[in-house]
């Protein structure tokens, strides 16, 4: 079996995000991130329900689309999700996550988003088991292992998520397919080691990369712990 730690094979992706840009100057911030080396850029969608947070929607998404070439990574914190898959899509999403805790039918959800030609991610919480994802894996490119509790940029990472990610890394591999693990939440040049030396593959960093002077600097600096396991 591919040993998907091993950075020649499966280099970590840094994928900053939005959340902790200056959002009076959001194409500005967006092409910074870019010109600084980043593939992915992450946008953090919440609703005031599933998280005790509101930011932004479609509108925006699909404003920055045409300005740029990194790969839009949609975490939606939102339930209901299922009426607004398509929105999501339409707007120019690549990459579509949703919470395994935002409604009964994920099955669904996963399906309908696979249906836009849109990448499917799932994204689990800190208090939910890591079997909760075992019934969707076969239907997800991503997982999404929040590192703190959504809602909110500037948290601590919290180290008790480090075992899901081993448990995710090996169910992820028995599936045979390349699924990619990413962990969101106070990723900084200290916790990014422990995420991939537990299996993770892409690195969401909001204030490590948006609250630093120099972008390119940050995502170099964290693309280089990334690859160094302890
Ligand atoms: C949190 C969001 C994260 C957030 C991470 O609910 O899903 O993507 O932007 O921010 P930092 O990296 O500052 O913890
Ligand atoms: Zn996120």
């Amino acid at each position: 079996m591919l040993n998907r730690r091993m950075p020649a094979q499966f280099p970590p992706i840094i994928a900053p995000s939005i959340l902790s840009a200056d959002f009076s100057r959001m194409a500005d911030e967006v092409a910074a991130v870019e010109a600084g080396g980043a593939e992915w850029l992450h946008l953090d969608v919440m609703d005031g329900h599933f998280v005790p947070n509101l930011t932004f929607g479609p509108q925006l998404i699909g404003a920055l689309r045409p300005q740029s070439k990194m790969v839009f990574d949609v975490h939606l914190m939102m339930a209901p999700v299922d009426p607004f898959i398509e929105m999501f899509a339409k707007a120019g999403a690549d990459h579509i996550h949703v919470h395994i805790e935002a409604g009964a039918h994920t099955h669904r959800t996963l399906q309908m988003i696979r249906d836009h030609g849109v990448k499917a991610g799932i994204a689990i919480c800190p208090a939910t088991p890591p079997e909760a994802i075992s019934e969707v894996l076969d239907m997800v490119d991503m997982i999404l292992v929040m590192t703190v509790n959504p809602g909110f940029g500037g948290q601590k990472f919290l180290d008790s998520q480090c075992a899901k990610i081993r448990t995710l890394r090996r169910m992820a591999d028995e599936t045979g397919r390349d699924i990619r693990i990413g962990v969101d939440g106070g990723i900084t040049l200290e916790t990014c080691p422990r995420a991939t030396e537990a299996g993770a593959d892409v690195m969401v960093a909001g204030t490590s990369v948006y609250g630093q002077p120099d972008y390119a600097a940050a995502i170099a600096g964290l693309r280089e712990s990334a690859r160094r396991f302890s």
